[in-house]
């Protein structure tokens, strides 16, 4: 991570934490103190070897437990694969990291400071979180260009987007991430005319202008041709490192290719975890996923 990029985190919670600290009516000693201790926190403390922590996480939809004691943690950089059958809590899990969904009990945290339960779902996007839905979002009668310079115009940290000017920096960082997602041959067509591949690394690019510290990726291939679930495993190996990821596939010829540890997820809780070999070797995950 350049300092450029710890900077930009760091004054998106000090922007958070101002914006919560106005709208308290009452001011408690304890407030006052909680708020110097994230405003001097600044960043992800990722000192503990860990981008996101879950810890006994529980959530139930009208008696159904959805998660069910669900403990699972990302260092910085990795990139995790998540698998496991339909209705495992995949997409709830998801969900809950990005404070969709609220759990019944149990820890979420990014880095070893930031308790995620308490921050709204446009607030987690701000603190870095950046999530891909399985349908792509784009906006179909721009351009590519436009609808990455539109990402980095929803970014808060860039100040009024009302007189929004893309300087040099930020044409800068626009190259980067088309070259990232390889899309410099395609910059001024609409987005609509993309096939569904493209448009799926669009959004990706997308998420990247808004500098995610950890993205949530749910079923990113589906769909795809086999050259471009190929491509997309190159993308996903060019982030690592520099992000987070998680990605939830079904494509196990696509997980095999990028996986180095894979989270086998049943019943809202991890049924096994390990490379893919260890876990498609497991006697339960064979049970009640790669056996079927
Ligand atoms: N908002 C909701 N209301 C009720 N049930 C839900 C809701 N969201 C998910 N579920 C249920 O929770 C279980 C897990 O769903 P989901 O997280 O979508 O699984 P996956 O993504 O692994 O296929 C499923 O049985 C699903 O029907
Ligand atoms: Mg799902």
């Amino acid at each position: 991570m350049t300092p450029e990029l710890m900077e930009q985190g760091a004054q998106r919670l000090v922007d958070i934490e101002q914006k919560r600290a106005s709208q308290q009516s009452t001011e408690s000693g304890g407030r006052t103190a909680s708020y110097a201790r994230l405003h001097k926190s600044n960043e992800i403390d990722t000192t503990h070897g860990r981008i996101l922590y879950l810890e006994d996480v529980n959530v139930s939809f009208d008696g159904f437990k959805a998660i069910n004691h669900l403990s699972v943690d990302i260092a910085p950089g990795e990139l995790r694969c998540v698998i496991g059958p339909n209705g495992a809590g995949k997409t709830t899990m998801m969900d809950i990291i990005t404070g969709k969904t609220k759990p019944d009990s149990g820890q979420v945290f990014l880095g070893s400071t930031i308790d995620l339960l308490k921050y709204s779902e446009p607030e987690i996007a701000q603190l870095g979180v950046g999530r891909k839905f399985q349908k792509p979002t784009v906006f179909e009668q721009l351009t590519v260009f436009e609808n990455l310079e539109l990402a980095l115009k929803t970014n808060k940290n860039v100040k009024s987007s009302l007189f929004f000017k893309l300087d040099s920096e930020k044409s800068d960082r626009l190259a980067e991430v088309l070259g990232t997602i390889q899309l410099d041959s395609e910059v001024y067509r609409d987005a609509g005319h993309l096939s569904h591949g493209q448009k799926q690394w669009l959004e990706i690019g997308m998420l990247l202008m808004q500098d995610p510290k950890l993205l949530l990726l749910d079923e990113p291939v589906a769909g795809m041709t086999d050259q471009e679930t190929a491509r997309t495993a190159e993308l996903f190996l060019t982030l690592k490192g520099k992000h987070s990821l998680m990605v939830v596939e079904h494509d196990m010829s696509f997980i095999a290719t990028i996986s180095e540890k894979v989270t086998v997820l049943c019943d809202g809780s991890v049924l096994a975890e390990g490379t893919l070999d260890q876990v498609q070797n497991d006697e339960r995950v064979i049970e009640v996923y790669l056996g079927r």
